[in-house]
């Protein structure tokens, strides 16, 4: 057994979930157990676990042959320390999940999440007193201050196959379909699964698009002879003139209770497509598909790294970092340094540039 600065460790995932989590807790907590020898307490359902003190004790049985599995063995939520929801009020809960730290004597909690998991974290340990190391997740490819999430590469290969099968549909019907892809406020996914899948048209929240110059690229396919089309949208996409891709979005449920119900985003941009070209389309939301299922061989890899070089730096007592991925290699980065940020689309991106050039429409 190494030694290690680290005794004891609390791990939780926080967000939406996404392929990987499982490979990455399996990652920290071989590490931790076998080569530091460390204790490693598993929260449920993210902070709210932690706010109510579930635990689950992760030992090598519990976290052998969870490398393939989606989803996440401890449960997740969005709820976050210092606006939960109490008894039917938000409450600033952040001592409470500090003192939940403090009682299992652990040295740091590992937070497995996105963008607002690092925020969290980071409030956790600025507010509560507790040392913390975060690693990135999310579909979505937004975090700061990483090359890529874990979790992203899953997602693309998921609605790249989505947008293969929709083109052969399209091209028996002669359809323009649009297919809604999930990222947030981030373009990512959209534009890579859209690029892989040879969408015609890609539209992402970074470059606001023109219906009119989406529906003239369109109409010009036809006039090649290109008589079906596969536009490929962002959720976060906008139109410039403030029509947003969208018109669907969030509301409430037939009965007006309980939480509130996603619709496709993208059913008035297939709606006004149609009526601007004449031609028939389709619109189809590939929604939490891209979330769902076992992690790519590539994201089992990029957990395993991430989550063995966590174990590494808890060993070295290297605390309130984000572990992240630079180049091929995962190094520490502060966590101020990744804390609200977001990790956008540039626009001259060499992603955007080959798309310009194999002719896709970014709808500008
Ligand atoms: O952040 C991940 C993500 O999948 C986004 O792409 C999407 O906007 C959101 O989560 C969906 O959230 P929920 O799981 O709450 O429906």
């Amino acid at each position: 057994m190494k030694k290690s600065k680290t005794k004891c460790i609390g791990i939780l995932t926080a967000g939406g979930d996404c392929p990987g989590l499982n490979a990455a807790i399996r990652g920290v907590a071989k590490a931790a157990l076998s080569e530091y020898g460390m204790k490693v307490i598993g929260f449920q359902d993210g902070f709210r676990g932690l706010v109510e003190n579930r635990t689950i004790i992760l030992n090598d049985s519990s976290v052998s042959g969870i490398l393939t599995l989606g989803g996440t063995l401890l449960g997740t939520s969005r709820d976050k320390p210092h606006k939960m929801l109490m008894g039917g009020e938000k409450m600033d809960m952040t001592q409470a999940a500090a003192d939940n730290v403090r009682r299992h004597q652990i040295d740091c909690l590992v937070c497995l999440g996105g963008g607002g998991t690092q925020k969290n974290a980071m409030r956790l340990h600025e507010k509560g007193g507790v040392d913390v190391l975060t690693l990135p997740k999310t579909i979505d490819n937004d975090v700061a201050e990483t090359d890529v999430t874990f979790g992203f590469d899953t997602a693309m290969n998921i609605a790249t196959e989505a947008i293969d099968r929709l083109h052969t549909t399209a091209t028996s019907h002669h359809r323009i379909i649009v297919c809604e892809l999930m990222g947030h406020d981030a373009g990512w996914l959209a534009l890579g699964a859209g690029i892989a899948g040879g969408a015609d048209v890609i539209l992402i929240p970074e470059l606001p698009f023109d219906l009119d110059v989406v529906a003239e690229h369109l109409l010009e396919r036809r006039r090649n002879g290109k008589r079906f089309s596969i536009i490929a949208v962002a959720e976060g996409a906008e139109a410039k003139d403030g029509l947003t891709a969208a018109g669907g979005g969030r509301s409430s449920n037939a009965e007006g209770t309980g939480p509130p119900v996603q619709e496709p985003h993208a059913s008035r941009l297939t709606r006004e497509l149609q009526r601007l070209t004449g031609i028939e389309a389709r619109v189809t939301s590939l929604g939490h598909v891209q979330r769902g299922g076992a992690p790519s061989p590539t994201d089992r890899l990029y957990c395993t790294l991430l989550g063995t070089k966590a174990g590494e730096l808890l060993a070295d007592g290297r605390y309130n970092v984000m572990v992240a991925i630079k180049g091929g290699r995962c190094e520490a980065v502060p966590l101020e340094k990744v804390a609200g940020k977001k990790k956008l689309v540039p626009k001259d991106h060499p992603w955007v540039h080959a798309a310009r050039l194999v002719d896709t429409c970014l709808g500008n």
